[in-house]
């Protein structure tokens, strides 16, 4: 039908391909390069062949609930996601291997989603600003700070939570023994540690990236509100936003008669719910973010990123840090208004240090 997007058939489906690979699967050496590039490129449409709960992958789903199709499937995600890392998929199918019940699928794809952002984010910050530290605070399996640490060896990576949970080990296992089979050196700067942020709030200083990734209600606030404090960098995709934290005298309402959970118009609404209120927390925030574009970087100020919505439906990005750059109409009135000092004529970039004063 005219108009209507095709959808790639998965390629690795036939029943000779399985039988190989569920063969491979129980081989003890295994090449993994082999399997991936056997099966075609990933298509971002696979996503709905995972088990899907309404609209978003199913959470409780592991690597060992898929079947070989869907797991060689999720291993080219992982390939054709990191081809900056030789080893993701074998590090990922060791994780695995060492306890199945920590593989969650979407917890797997979106801190991969998460960990794309962050990183494009810390290399746009590169010649503006220098980073020596990530701070992962509600890190919980902490795999975004675990796949940082292993792109950028010179930062300290620490992965905080209230509870250290046993799938931090084996993901960090994982990466360590399969670079070490290919005479890397470990992941020595990642390290976890157990405790409330609120007690560790030294951690932030200017030369820190502080992350919140899915922290909900005062957790965003109190790391975002840190680091602009401290003149730090933040990132955070925030998990769930209570109405009085950005709105202590009001709530939003659902629309009558689509008050029921199971309704589409319910998830339809609480989508809408939380791309607002993360327009709130940008708005609030000061949130940046940097695109390029013929080859120049240019930043908008209050303009975000989100992962596509079938991964999960809380995938709003927001970043911000100590300088930025903006273009366009209103960083012009500001600069006008004497607050900004300007850089090129299209550019102007200030310090919020002194817009605060
Ligand atoms: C929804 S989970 C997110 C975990 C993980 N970042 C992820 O994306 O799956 C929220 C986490 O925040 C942690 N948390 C809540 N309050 C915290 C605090 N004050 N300091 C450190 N961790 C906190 C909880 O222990 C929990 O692991």
């Amino acid at each position: 039908m005219a108009g209507e997007k095709r959808r790639r058939p998965i390629t690795a489906c036939h029943a000779q391909f399985q039988g190989a690979i569920s063969q491979f699967l129980n081989r003890e050496e295994r090449q993994w390069s082999d399997v991936v590039s056997y099966a075609g490129e990933w298509d971002q449409d696979e996503l709905e062949s995972f088990p899907m709960r309404a609209s978003c992958i199913k959470p409780s789903t592991k690597i060992e609930n898929l079947n070989i199709t869907l797991r060689v499937r999720l291993l080219r995600y992982i390939f054709d996601s990191l081809p900056e890392f030789e080893e993701a998929v074998e590090a990922f199918d060791r994780a695995h291997l060492l306890e199945p019940k920590v593989c969650r699928v979407k917890e797997i794809i979106e801190s991969i989603e998460m960990y794309k952002f962050v990183r494009d984010f810390l290399l746009s910050l590169q010649h503006r600003k220098h980073i020596d530290r990530v701070l992962d605070v509600a890190c919980g399996h902490g795999l975004v700070g675990i796949l940082l640490a292993r792109r950028f060896p010179s930062l300290q990576v620490t992965s905080l939570d209230l509870v250290a949970r046993p799938a931090f080990d084996v993901f960090r296992d994982g990466w360590d023994a399969s670079m070490r089979e290919r005479g890397q050196r470990s992941l020595g700067n990642v390290e976890k540690l157990e405790g409330d942020f609120r007690d560790h709030l030294e951690l932030v200083t200017e030369t820190t990236l502080v992350l919140s990734v899915h922290g909900c209600n005062e957790v965003n606030n109190l790391v975002i509100e840190t680091a602009r404090s401290r003149s730090a960098a933040w990132a955070a995709l925030p998990c769930c936003i209570r109405d009085s934290l950005f709105l202590p005298s009001s709530k939003v309402h659902l629309m009558d008669g689509c008050a029921a959970k199971a309704s589409k118009y319910f998830r339809e609404f609480q989508g809408v719910r939380h791309a607002f209120f993360c327009g709130c927390m940008m708005e609030k925030y000061e949130a940046e973010r940097l695109s390029m574009y013929g080859g120049r970087a240019h930043n908008y100020l209050q303009i975000l990123r989100s992962m596509d919505s079938r991964i999960t439906d809380k995938g709003i990005f927001l970043a911000g840090g100590r300088y930025i750059s903006v273009c366009g109409p209103l960083s012009l009135r500001r600069a006008l208004r004497g607050k900004m000092k300007l850089g090129t004529p299209y550019t102007v970039e200030w310090n919020i240090k002194r817009l605060a004063a």
